[in-house]
């Protein structure tokens, strides 16, 4: 049965919108680790749909850094009652085959297109976004960069990037400088006391958005062993049950600050989607859904469509 939607719903979805200096095709995107490098969508197909692609506004492509990376050991997801744990250790083809092939093919098929990029130091942001700028500058289809700052910042001990603001700032201010008419957005994690801080220094940094959020903290038990499933214990949790604590920080953020914010965090229909939209996002992505069924961000903007 359709969704009814509320009569405050006046977006469509899947119209073209403006985020800092670059027009996004629309509001629905599917986020970053939960679609691959966005090239495998014509291999699904479903009743209805041309493709997964359908009505989205851009796949934010698996985090690259930039040399390749293996990831960690197996196991490296947990399924749990209400989502699931995973601890890829972002693993990744690395930014040469990203910039050489990757991002060469999905503007060949007219894939909308976010890169989604880690580095070890605040520096190499600028060095990735120049190269980009220089390979895809005259791409149709790249639209902009979304910033992971959940790596562990190697230059200053190993700590995360995204849990300190001077050092969100300095990354984020990097890429800006080499970014002139991309969007860029700076992807937050939750697992912090105050996620407004880290927003308001990636806004003043010269992000177009943030967005929020990125997996919480979480651990798996197997009980027939008596040790966490990951064998690095911990993982990042996501899916339905993260969606309250997406939106209390997306309504943080918005209240707060008054920075523009990308929703993530266990969007699953459209009805999800829309309480990001209710709070003031500008947009929303789907991860954890999006394994479950590739058409689910495609589907939610269908649904989304007033009128
Ligand atoms: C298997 C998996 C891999 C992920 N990989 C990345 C990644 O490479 N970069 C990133 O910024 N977020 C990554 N994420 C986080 C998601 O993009 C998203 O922020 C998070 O899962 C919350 O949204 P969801 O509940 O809709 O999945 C990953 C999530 C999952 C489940």
């Amino acid at each position: 049965m359709a969704l009814q939607l509320p009569a405050w719903w006046k977006i469509d979805p899947t119209a073209p919108f403006e985020l800092g200096p670059r027009r996004l095709p629309g509001r629905i995107w599917t986020a970053s680790g939960c679609f691959a490098y966005g090239l495998t969508g014509h291999d699904f197909a479903a009743p209805g749909f041309a493709s997964p692609y359908e009505g989205l506004g851009a796949v934010v492509t698996k985090t690259v850094t930039p040399a390749p990376r293996a990831g960690n050991p197996m196991p490296r997801l947990a399924e749990t009652a209400c989502g699931a744990i995973n601890s890829i250790g972002l693993e990744n083809v690395g930014f040469d085959r990203f910039c050489d092939e990757v991002l060469p093919e999905l503007e060949r098929r007219g894939v909308p297109t976010v890169a989604s990029l880690a580095a070890t130091r605040p520096a190499e942001f600028g060095t990735m976004a120049a190269r980009l700028h220089r390979v895809a500058g005259g791409f149709a289809h790249w639209h902009g960069v979304e910033v992971n700052l959940s790596c562990p910042n190697v230059a200053e001990g190993g700590h995360d990037f995204g849990r300190d603001p001077a050092t969100v700032a300095e990354c984020v201010a990097a890429a800006r400088a080499e970014l002139p008419d991309r969007a860029l957005l700076a992807k937050l994690t939750p697992n912090i006391t105050d996620i407004t801080e880290l927003s308001g220094a990636a806004i003043n940094a010269g992000a177009d958005a943030v967005s929020a959020i990125n997996t919480v903290l979480g651990l798996e038990v197997d009980l027939t062993t008596g040790q966490p499933v990951l064998p690095r214990r911990f993982g990042g949790y996501s899916g339905p049950a993260v969606l309250p604590i997406a939106l209390a920080k997306v309504d943080e953020i918005v209240q707060k600050t008054g920075g523009k914010v990308v929703g993530v965090g266990g969007i699953a229909t459209a009805t999800d989607a829309l309480k990001f939209f209710a709070l003031g996002a500008v947009a929303v992505q789907v991860g954890t859904a999006q394994m479950r069924d590739p058409f689910a961000a495609a589907r939610i903007a269908r649904e989304l469509r007033p009128g």
